[in-house]
């Protein structure tokens, strides 16, 4: 199985252990699984989509009635106990799933970068395409450019943006900002308010921005990098008891927001990967490091001082094709 590393803005919520996004082989198959085999390679999508439930039937995959099923303690240990975990349970070698969190994919897909299609990728392309609905010739700016925030930068630039500003406070991550597609980058702590900083170089704002950290006050100034008329999209999760401030009516703007980038895992892991086969999305730059699951704790010191653009953990070989 190979894991890629999440966002450490998670960890701000006590208690919650995100889950990683995860790619591997399946070893065994439940009873009444008749449509996977032992063998097969997959992609694990956490916010699974059953395909029949009437959010599903509606094209609302994403907020499908069973995904929080994903969640449920499905391990028991030897004495019969519940086994804690949380989400697809990724950092080991096996794991046990639903049958709709697994998405079969092309066994010549190397599966450390397959693993970047559980999460990061399909929440920033997703949302680019799904849900704020980027148009060729457009502007927009994405404030955060970690592991989510770049892919958000590299739909913009699939969807034919012509102005994209990355916005960040570490240069290693404006410096991968750019290989993905960003045409001008920002960083507060150097260039002060980013929201003058983007006006200088889009005039009234940009057409479609993006809050990819998850934090109130980034929020609030996010929805001032957007013209009049223009959208916000909040894709980084803030606190439940986290409030914002919203600007008045005058100016029209849209307000939206995209879980796990509004996608079905089963329509859109696939289309995903065939971009990446296709030379179209980035996925090999977007794996700084590997680690193997001894190294674990290294990973997850790297991954708070911000040194990768992703980690990825690896708990076996990647199989000879
Ligand atoms: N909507 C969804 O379905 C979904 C799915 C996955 C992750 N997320 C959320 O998206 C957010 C980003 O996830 P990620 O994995 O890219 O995280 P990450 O930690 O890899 O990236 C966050 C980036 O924000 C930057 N940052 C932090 N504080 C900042 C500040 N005050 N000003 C400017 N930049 C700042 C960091 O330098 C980093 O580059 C998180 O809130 C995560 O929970 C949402
Ligand atoms: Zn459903």
């Amino acid at each position: 199985l190979f894991a890629a590393m999440p966002s450490p803005t998670s960890y701000r919520f006590e208690g919650v252990r995100p889950c990683l996004s995860k790619a591997g082989i399946v070893a065994q198959v439940g009873p009444g699984v008749t449509d996977v085999e032992v063998g097969d390679h997959c992609v694990l999508a956490f916010n699974s989509a059953c395909g029949t439930c009437d959010r599903c039937s509606r094209g609302r995959a994403q907020l499908c009635r069973i995904r929080m099923k994903t969640m449920r303690i499905r391990m028991k240990d030897k004495d019969g106990k519940d086994m804690r975990q949380m989400g697809i349970g990724c950092m080991a070698e096996y794991t046990v799933v639903d049958r709709p969190s697994v998405i079969k994919v092309d066994k010549s897909i190397p599966l450390d970068k397959a693993s970047l299609v559980g999460c990061c990728v399909t929440t920033g392309v997703g949302s680019v395409f799904n849900k704020a609905r980027v148009e060729p010739g457009s502007t927009c700016a994405c404030f955060g450019t970690g592991g989510v925030g770049l892919n958000v930068i590299q739909g913009c630039k699939i969807a034919g943006a012509k102005t994209i500003i990355a916005v960040d406070i570490n240069d290693l991550k404006l410096e991968g900002a750019k290989k993905f597609g960003a045409t001008h980058v920002v960083n507060p702590t150097k260039d002060g308010d980013p929201v003058k900083a983007i006006k200088t170089i889009v005039r009234d704002g940009v057409d479609y921005a993006f809050e990819v950290i998850g934090l109130p006050q980034t929020n609030e100034k996010a929805c001032n990098f957007s013209c009049a008329g223009g959208t916000m999209c909040m894709v980084g999760v803030a606190g439940a008891k986290d409030t914002m401030p919203m600007p008045l009516v005058l100016n029209e703007k849209t307000f939206t927001s995209a879980i796990y980038g509004s996608s079905n895992p089963r329509r859109d892991f696939i289309k995903l990967l065939d971009l990446y086969q296709g030379g179209k999305l980035m996925l090999d730059e977007l794996v700084t490091k590997t680690y193997k699951i001894d190294q674990v704790q290294s990973a997850f010191d790297d991954l708070f001082a911000g040194v990768n653009l992703r980690g990825v953990l690896v708990m076996g070989a990647q199989p000879k094709m």
